[in-house]
């Protein structure tokens, strides 16, 4: 039996930080109202310009260089992203040519803020079957060009960043088991509508949600998905060494780890410093961990994301 392994891990942020004391100046808000509802203090930016496949570029160096890993080795290319550069073709494919690689698959996989875990989980296959030897998988967005910044009900809850691992073939797990679902039937409750044709934007080119049904939705799914993950695979919450969910809102979270029995400590946020990144966000926590000594070689990790679709799912994996 082979398995797929993290083997580094790398993220990165727009260099431009926006408070909630930027935001208190140009709408109707509060840093309390922020804080007090979501956990959210700031969030990153893209400059003028700065497109996804440039964040995605930034983080998959540092996951290269972490997974001591040249360009030229892949042959695979995966990048979440609800926010590509362009129609087509793929940010992948652009990411590919910036960073050098040699010719090798590359895809875009678009499941908005649970993108990067539905990425990881097709990566994962196609590399524990043999089929790809190194796969890079990428979570890259740069959701603030999709908000109506007068719209204090969206504008204050996203960021912009992107998350990035280099996955290797490994006798040993590595990828423990992918659980992913969507109901499209919930469509309307998180979605931007817009899209072009004949060449004009037709419909809502911004975000519109209703915040208290995908915020129930949220809860019950990842609750559900969770339980089944430890299910399968024979394991107790409390044998977790870390949960890595969606950075959506801190209720959110410590609801689901109250609710599948994590104790808070285990669990990673950087939801504060830098609200919801959608497809971004598991992998920059992820890193953020790695990064600082957390997460270590060994540990079991549960990751989970939760987004517009709505679409959900959860890894589980041995680092
Ligand atoms: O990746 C998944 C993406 N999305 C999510 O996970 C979001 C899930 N939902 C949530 O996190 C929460 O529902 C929100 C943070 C979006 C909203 O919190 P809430 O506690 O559900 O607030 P609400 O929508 O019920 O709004 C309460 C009040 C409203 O005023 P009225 O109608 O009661 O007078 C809103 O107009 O808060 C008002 N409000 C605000 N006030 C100040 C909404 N946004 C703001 C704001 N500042 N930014």
């Amino acid at each position: 039996m082979t398995y797929s392994k993290i083997a580094g891990t790398g993220s990165y942020l727009p260099e431009r930080v926006v408070t909630n004391r930027d935001l208190e100046a140009r709408i109707d808000t509060s840093d309390e109202w922020i804080v007090s509802r979501t956990g959210i203090e700031a969030r990153h930016v893209a400059a003028e310009g700065e497109m996804t496949s440039d964040l995605a570029l930034q983080a998959a160096r540092r996951a290269l260089q972490a997974a001591e890993t040249g360009a030229g080795e892949l042959d695979l290319i995966v990048v979440a992203t609800t926010t590509p550069d362009m129609v087509f073709p793929s940010t992948a494919c652009l990411l590919q040519a910036k960073l050098g690689a040699r010719q090798c698959a590359a895809f875009d996989v678009q499941a908005v803020c649970t993108g990067f875990v539905y990425a990881l989980a097709v990566a994962d296959r196609l590399v524990a079957s043999g089929t790809h030897g190194c796969a890079l998988v990428v979570g890259a967005e740069v959701f603030s060009r999709l908000l109506d910044w007068n719209d204090r009900r969206t504008c204050v809850l996203f960021g912009d960043g992107a998350g990035a691992v280099v996955l290797r073939r490994a006798e040993t797990p590595g990828i423990l088991s992918t659980h992913l679902c969507a109901d499209g039937s919930l469509a309307h409750i998180l979605r931007v509508d817009g899209g072009i044709s004949h060449g004009q934007i037709r419909g809502n080119p911004y975000l519109e949600m209703d915040g208290q049904a995908v915020y129930r939705t949220a809860v019950r799914v990842l609750e559900e998905s969770a339980f089944q993950t430890l299910k399968r695979n024979g394991v107790t919450a409390r044998e977790l060494d870390w949960y890595v969910p969606h950075q959506a809102n801190i209720r959110i979270i410590n609801s689901l780890a109250d609710k599948i029995g994590i104790a808070p400590e285990k669990v990673v946020t950087t939801v504060a410093r830098q609200g919801n990144t959608s497809a971004a966000s598991v992998p920059l926590a992820l890193d953020s961990a790695v990064r600082d000594g957390r997460i270590k070689p060994g540990h079991l990790v549960l990751l989970q994301g939760v987004g517009g679709g709505m679409t959900w799912g959860s890894v589980l994996l041995r680092m």
